[in-house]
């Protein structure tokens, strides 16, 4: 492929082929070494004005796009939904059309609707990048964890990669749903029946027993419970949710000889992993999981912020 990205907005891994995901990836693999030097500076986003704006809380991925943004040269501003407008009643419409006239370069936006990047991006004169949106899709998530997979294995295609957990109410699973199988790889959903998506995908085997979903699996990828998202009923529902979905050291066992733990944060210890497992230094990705997220995110505003992308 040559450096002409076929696509004016990142909204999700939906719609993006398996090649164009493995652009992406390959682009982001030279930020990687680059990100492990003293100084890092580069100028290929000097003069372009790169607005973060977070309608919910954040720490990876605001600060990965503020840190990779910065990195690149560009001017970050960030919009803190506390303190603005709207808390006044502002539409989510008129505040991309009042950032807008403010003539940005790119928009990076995560909003608690589903849908809210696309909404956004059709009143955007600039690429729109998807920070998350509601149970929706996280893509560059997706990605980080795709580029943590493919370095610490040298491949996905052929990992048996269980995702585990909140799988209804995550727009990880939602991006990483498309992505991994894309990619090759051979992925599980495992939880209780009512966090698995109300009708699963089709080609995906499907779990509500957690040890027999892990088992032999290459990969697990827990992810939290998304309280938040939940009718109070269900989050009471869940019980003593540790014990039969808690990724455990002893739970460690079932699966392969090489395999990893990751979760894209942020974790509950106690809750879905434990912390001697979140911390294994043998097994755990999750800090190479954040360390990917600033060279993906590098690799995202770089090109979609060139002039021959996609229309
Ligand atoms: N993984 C992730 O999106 O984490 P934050 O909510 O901290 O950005």
């Amino acid at each position: 492929m040559s450096s002409a990205f076929p696509h004016r907005h990142l909204l999700g891994i939906e719609g993006l082929s398996a090649d164009d995901i493995r652009f992406l990836l390959d682009e982001a693999e030279q930020w990687v070494e680059f990100n492990r030097r003293a100084r890092k500076q580069d100028g290929r986003l000097i003069g372009l004005t790169q607005i973060n704006a977070f309608f919910e809380n954040s720490t990876r991925t605001l600060f990965s796009f503020e840190i990779a943004g910065k990195r690149l040269g560009a001017q970050v501003a960030n919009f803190h939904v506390d303190s603005s407008s709207v808390k006044k009643g502002e539409s989510l419409t008129d505040t991309a059309l009042t950032l807008n006239a403010m003539q940005p370069d790119v928009l990076v936006i995560r909003h608690e609707a589903n849908g809210a990047a696309a909404e956004v991006a059709e009143v955007m004169g600039c690429p729109v990048i998807n920070a998350g949106d509601g149970s929706g899709e996280h893509p560059t998530q997706a990605l980080l964890d795709a580029l943590t997979l493919r370095r610490r294995f040298g491949r996905i295609e052929g990992l048996k990669i269980a995702i585990c957990g909140d799988i209804r109410h995550s727009r990880v699973a939602g991006s990483n749903l498309h992505s991994l199988p894309l990619l090759g790889a051979e992925v599980r959903i495992v939880g209780p029946e009512e966090l698995l998506p109300p009708s699963p995908p089709p080609g995906f085997a499907s779990f509500t027993d957690f040890e027999e979903g892990i088992s032999g699996a290459d990969v697990v990828m827990t992810l939290r419970i998304q309280r938040e998202r939940m009718e109070e009923a269900l989050s009471d529902s869940l019980g003593d949710y540790h014990s039969l979905y808690g990724l455990t050291r002893e739970r460690l066992e079932r699966l392969a000889p090489n395999a990893v733990v990751m979760h894209p944060g942020p974790m509950n210890r106690g809750v879905e992993i434990d912390g001697d497992v979140a911390e294994d230094p043998e097994r755990s990705l999750i800090l190479d999981q954040v360390e990917m997220g600033v060279a993906v995110r590098m690799a995202c505003l770089d090109v979609f912020t060139r002039p021959d992308r996609g229309a």
